[in-house]
């Protein structure tokens, strides 16, 4: 099993270069903001409690947010070779949970790729994606709150990581191609893929 971690500020290209990661070592994609969003779609239970926290920008609770990422874990067989984990962990507590789950399955989170963006371009980007897709988060009001949660609550993650020999920080500015071949390299170097 090879688990990658693609961590960074919204909008840092997350989504983006998991698609990259995906054509190139095949893994299972798990994007939890994907997740919550199509509950929300569907009009579920969950996606109306996550709704709540998304409009507004901040994280839904630890303990829920484990809870669903352990059922997809039990549930998805492509997953067993490995997982692309996109937006999870955010907290310190999910890193441990993601530890503790992985361990039970006799694997561990093999590299963290960090997308390194300076937060003008995190705006401008997510403000354009505001414009051209509409999706309900990207308003200047939310992506402030977006950018404080990650600050606060997400960005302690990269000290764990770098902690636990995993972490893999890249610059995530230039095109998308030139990020993704800096990803590769770095990939290979440091696990050998
Ligand atoms: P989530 O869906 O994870 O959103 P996010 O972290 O805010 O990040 P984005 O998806 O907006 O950005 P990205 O890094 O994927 O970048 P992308 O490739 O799209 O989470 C949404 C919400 O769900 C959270 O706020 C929270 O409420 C909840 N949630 C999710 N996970 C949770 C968890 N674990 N715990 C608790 N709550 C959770 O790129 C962005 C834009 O930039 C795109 O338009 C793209 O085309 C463009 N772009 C990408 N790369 C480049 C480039 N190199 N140059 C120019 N433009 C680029
Ligand atoms: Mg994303």
């Amino acid at each position: 099993m090879f688990n990658i971690v693609i961590f960074g500020a919204p909008g840092s290209g997350k989504g983006t270069q998991s698609e990259n990661l995906i054509a190139n070592y095949g893994l299972f994609h798990i994007s939890t903001g994907e997740v919550l969003r199509d509950h929300i779609a569907r009009g579920t239970e969950l996606g109306k409690v996550a709704e709540s926290y998304i409009s507004k920008g901040n994280l839904i609770p630890d303990d829920l947010m484990v809870s669903i990422l352990a059922d997809i874990l039990d549930n998805t067989p492509e997953a067993k070779d490995g997982v692309i984990f996109d937006g999870f962990p955010r907290t310190i507590n999910q890193a441990k949970a993601l530890k503790a789950m992985l361990a039970e399955r006799n694997a561990q989170v093999d590299a963290v790729v960090g997308l390194e963006v300076e937060e003008q371009e995190l705006i401008t980007r997510l403000l354009k994606r505001g414009e051209e897709s509409g999706r309900s988060d990207d308003n200047m009001e939310t992506i402030k709150q977006r950018l404080n949660v990650y600050h606060s609550q997400t960005q302690p993650l990269h000290d764990f990581y770098v902690e636990e020999g995993c972490y893999l920080g890249i610059k995530g500015m230039g095109t998308v191609e030139s990020i993704f071949d800096d990803i590769k390299a770095a990939i290979k170097e440091k696990c050998g893929k």
